[in-house]
């Protein structure tokens, strides 16, 4: 399996991208989840990390809390979205959260973290060869890169969800990763560190939109009767999603960029030289794209086979319960 790190901000999306990625072991195996601020405060996003790492089943799975607030801006979150617990106030068990011996090697504090820094468990990991699954604000990211710049060439591929190309769900332009930390995004999406083959795989809101989980598709996961998926019904029932409201469902946006480092064929990609608007104004935090420039510096992600994405989504939550009870 591509060994993969999750930077993340759980977050409901997050939550789902977490367990996917658990429910796929003989093609990921998660080897550091590291936590940011962002949908709600880092407290929150760690802990959370935590819970779900015991929910998937994977107690060995270091958590490392990393950035507290972005590189400039003011904090921003996102709780009328997820929930004041970021988890559509959802309250998951503890598990094994705060048992320090004997889970993988890896030093742990209070509360079931490690105590590395995220910043310097992804400098680690980066050494190590991973694949990078960001989705939350670029803010641990960026940090790791004016640290270390040179851990850019390291990883495998850094796939990001964040941006939108003619769309955002804060302002008209701006997607919530990216605004929530537009300077951290820049830092990111306009480094030169990026080896050409490694570029950064971005899922933009335009693609994001395009596969929405329906009530019925919701109700069919409580369903089917496992804990992990009555779970994730239930946290998908208190997700608020104003911007694709009107389309009848709910965007997981974060569990699309942890596909891709599964099933990259249910994808389409356009390479393209992405900006980030760092300037104070209504345009702030917007991502800029040129499909036309000939020094591309990401992979666009600009399609899905939706049908086969959700209908694959429900079998594998319902695989990582057959797998768990077994
Ligand atoms: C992104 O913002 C967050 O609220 C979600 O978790 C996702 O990462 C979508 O804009
Ligand atoms: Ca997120």
């Amino acid at each position: 399996p591509t060994d993969i790190v999750i930077d993340c901000d759980p977050g409901i999306d997050d939550a789902i991208a977490i367990l996917l990625a658990a429910a796929c072991p003989q093609q990921v195996r998660i080897s550091a989840l590291t936590a940011t601020h962002g949908n709600v405060g880092l407290a929150l996003t760690a802990r959370n990390a935590c819970r779900l790492r015991s929910l998937a089943g994977l107690p060995e799975v270091p958590v490392h809390a990393g950035c507290p607030r972005p590189l400039t801006a003011p904090v921003h979150d996102a709780a009328h979205i997820h929930g004041g617990n970021g988890l559509g106030g959802v309250e998951l068990a503890d598990g094994d959260d705060g048992h320090a011996e004997g889970r993988g090697g890896h030093a742990e504090g209070r509360g079931g973290l490690a105590e590395a820094h995220g910043v310097d468990a992804l400098i680690a990991e980066a050494q190590r060869g991973r694949t990078l699954v960001a989705v939350g604000p670029l803010t641990n990211v960026a940090v790791t890169l004016i640290k270390r710049p040179e851990t850019a060439a390291r990883w495998r591929r850094l796939v990001i969800m964040g941006g939108g190309v003619e769309k955002g769900n804060v302002t008209p332009q701006a997607e919530f990763n990216v605004f929530t930390d537009p300077e951290a995004a820049r830092t990111v999406l306009t480094t030169t560190e990026w080896p050409v083959a490694a570029r950064p795989v971005l899922f933009p809101l335009d693609t994001t939109h395009q596969a929405l989980l329906s009530p019925d598709w919701i109700a069919d996961l409580a369903a089917t009767g496992g804990k992990v998926c009555r779970i994730a019904a239930a946290m998908l029932g208190g997700y608020d999603t104003p911007s694709t409201a009107a389309q009848g469902g709910k965007a997981v946006h974060d569990a699309m960029a942890v596909a891709w480092t599964i099933r990259p064929e249910l994808f389409e990609t356009r390479a393209a030289r992405i900006d980030v608007v760092t300037d104070s104004g209504a345009a702030r935090g917007r991502t800029v794209a040129d499909f036309v420039s000939i020094e591309p510096t990401a992979d666009i992600v600009t399609g899905v086979d939706a049908p086969a994405f959700i209908q694959w989504l429900k079998e594998r939550l319902a695989s990582l319960d057959a797998a768990l009870s077994g």
